[in-house]
């Protein structure tokens, strides 16, 4: 299958490797050539410990040498299937799905992976929306297990079913959603990430207590707000954001805290601080 991922951040570089860790020819693009750089190496980094434990037989550079970085759209035109990983901007997707409407065959998928922007919203630029749905990863993507399947009205039910084979030949379990704010995972993600920032804003616990509770208690692999700095504060007050407006619920709305964090440029790990300091 050929794939193309547009979009060379964390999640579309998870993405194109993930595709070509099982034998399909990807083309990864991106406006900045720096991304596509920084790609390249984190690319070849996460391959080289994922074989070096075993998790993948097949040699890092033929993995690798799969995946084709490039700043031009038109060449990944082949695609069976098209993932869009661009910044969370409804603008931003649309201008390029008016792109993809002119290169993308008569059966080709469009998939986004959008973490929170309706896909029925979406679908309205897309030339032929039965052919597009949500593909939502997690991050780390080769690490992570689950993709989150979003049908929008208008999608076909084939496509759906399409999408959960090709889930599966990642070695990775699909869940099914309808096109809900949030879809499954962040509604129920965000209101927990928010409630362990209210205790902490209320004195409760300390952060590492609060953090602490969560991995011990309940087997979570990060505490949340540990899990807040590693998903980047700014995204998660995008999210909490989009949640609260479509809503209308306090449940979902960014507490103070966050926003002076994210205001003050403390996005969490990518920045080096945010709840903690890295
Ligand atoms: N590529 C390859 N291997 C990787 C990797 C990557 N990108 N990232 C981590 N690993 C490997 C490490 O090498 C390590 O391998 P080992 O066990 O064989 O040594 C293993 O994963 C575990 O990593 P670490 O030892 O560094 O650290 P942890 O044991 O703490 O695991 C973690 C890291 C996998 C990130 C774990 O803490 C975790 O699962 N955290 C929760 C992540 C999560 O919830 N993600 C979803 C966020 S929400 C989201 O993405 C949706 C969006 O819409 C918000």
């Amino acid at each position: 299958m050929n794939v193309t991922v547009i979009g060379a951040g964390t999640m579309g570089r998870g993405i194109a490797q993930v595709f070509a860790q099982v034998g399909n020819e990807v083309v990864l693009t991106d406006v900045y050539q720096k991304a596509l750089e920084t790609a390249a190496n984190e690319i070849q980094k996460s391959l080289g410990k994922l074989h070096s434990k075993g998790a993948i037989t097949e040699a890092p550079e033929l993995v690798y040498g799969r995946i084709k970085f490039t700043e031009d759209l038109s060449l990944g035109r082949d695609a069976d299937i098209f993932i869009e990983a661009v910044l969370e901007k409804l603008e931003i997707k649309e201008a390029l799905y008016k792109q993809l409407n002119e290169i993308a065959g008569e059966n080709s998928i469009i998939a986004s992976n959008t973490s929170s922007i309706s896909i029925n919203a979406l679908s309205a630029a897309i030339k032929k929306p039965e052919n597009f749905l949500g593909l939502h990863f997690f991050n780390p993507v080769p690490i992570m297990k689950l993709v989150e399947i979003i049908k929008g009205v208008r999608t076909s039910a084939s496509v759906v079913e399409k999408a959960i084979e090709i889930t599966r030949q990642l070695g990775k379990e699909p869940v099914t959603s309808q096109d809900f704010p949030g879809f499954i995972s962040n509604r129920i993600l965000m209101p927990l990430i928010r409630e362990a920032i209210l205790a902490l804003e209320e004195g409760v616990s300390s952060r590492e207590d609060i953090d602490k509770t969560l991995k011990l208690g309940m087997n979570h692999p990060m505490g949340p707000l540990e899990l807040a700095d590693f998903i980047g504060l700014d995204v998660v007050q995008d999210i909490m954001a989009v949640l609260y407006e479509e809503f209308g619920d306090p449940r979902f709305k960014p507490p103070v805290t966050l926003r002076n964090l994210v205001n003050a440029r403390k996005l969490g790990r990518k920045s080096g601080e945010g709840f903690y300091k890295y």
